[in-house]
């Protein structure tokens, strides 16, 4: 049954077509929570809506209602919190397992499919740096698929986020293979200068501003570099590619565009995209 012929009687007719048909749900068969924006319309029935999705979806013990945009450099939201106050889940896919609270570190099961777009482009005997890497679901979905990997370096401002992927990196059982350091990529990527044959990128929202660290990180003889951006549908992919192109120039290295792609809408008409490039 869909959410909205489910608030049926519950909240009045004409208020029915602002009932969002979509939302996410993060968790397991046992416990999720529910992450949803509720239009301004139905604010006097959040409650009502929070109710029917726990009803409609037995496993979604809370809904979060978005209150802010994601904010500021840890790229967390507000929200307002209905049924239980503890939000921790535990989020499988692709084979791995996930605990996250959303409240307190960044996390998109919708970037599962991206997740393994990178993951499996991985070599044997790679080093591979993840600058923002959260709770560190790309490490781990890299470590997995490319079980022969060298190292996975992960890099995270948020403490929450990297108490987190200590956390994921144990019930996943990767200890032997991701390095996790929490602090600013600015500086705790420094001692990996020179040693990484590829370098992640996942903040489409000031990538850009890092572009520095990650080719002083890819090796002499070369690597890839996986960069994010934000970009307007009419014109996707130029400006992150004049980045990157000038910051090899500065860098005095040869750049190669392996593959550039729309990963998920962001806004209306703005898109996530990523380049994967190869730095020779
Ligand atoms: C868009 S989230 C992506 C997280 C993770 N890679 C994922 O896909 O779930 C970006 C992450 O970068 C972190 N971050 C932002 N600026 C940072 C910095 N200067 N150094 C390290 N981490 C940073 C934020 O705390 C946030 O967790």
């Amino acid at each position: 049954m869909k959410l909205r012929d489910s608030l049926k009687g519950i909240i009045p007719e004409e208020k029915l077509s602002y009932v969002p048909s979509s939302y996410e749900i993060i968790g397991s068969r046992q416990k999720a929570v529910a992450i949803i924006e509720i239009p301004e319309e139905l604010t006097e029935f959040k409650q009502a809506v929070a109710n029917a999705l726990m009803n409609l979806h037995k496993n979604v013990k809370s809904v979060l209602v978005k209150k802010s945009e994601r904010k500021g450099e840890l790229r967390l939201r507000e929200f307002e919190v209905f049924g239980d106050k503890n939000t921790e889940v535990l989020h499988k896919e692709h084979g791995y397992l996930v605990k996250i609270d959303p409240t307190k570190a960044y996390f998109s099961p919708r970037e599962a499919t991206e997740r393994q777009r990178i993951a499996s482009q991985v070599r044997p005997g790679e080093t591979v740096m993840v600058m923002f890497s959260g709770v560190a679901p790309y490490a781990i979905a890299i470590a997995k698929k490319q079980p022969k990997v060298k190292k996975v370096i992960c890099i995270e401002l948020n403490e929450h986020a990297h108490k987190y992927a200590v956390e994921n990196v144990r019930i996943n059982k990767l200890e032997d293979k991701i390095i996790l350091i929490n602090g600013d990529v600015r500086e705790e990527s420094k001692r990996f200068f020179g040693m990484c044959d590829r370098v992640v990128m996942p903040l489409p929202k000031g990538a850009y501003k890092f572009l520095d660290e990650a080719f002083s990180c890819i090796k002499e003889k070369g690597g890839v570099i996986h960069f994010y951006h934000w970009a307007p549908e009419e014109d996707l992919f130029s400006e992150a590619i004049d980045l990157l192109k000038s910051k090899a120039k500065e860098y005095s290295r040869k750049i190669k565009v392996l593959d550039k792609r729309k990963v998920l809408p962001y806004a209306p008409r703005v898109w996530k995209v990523c380049i994967d490039c190869k730095v020779e």
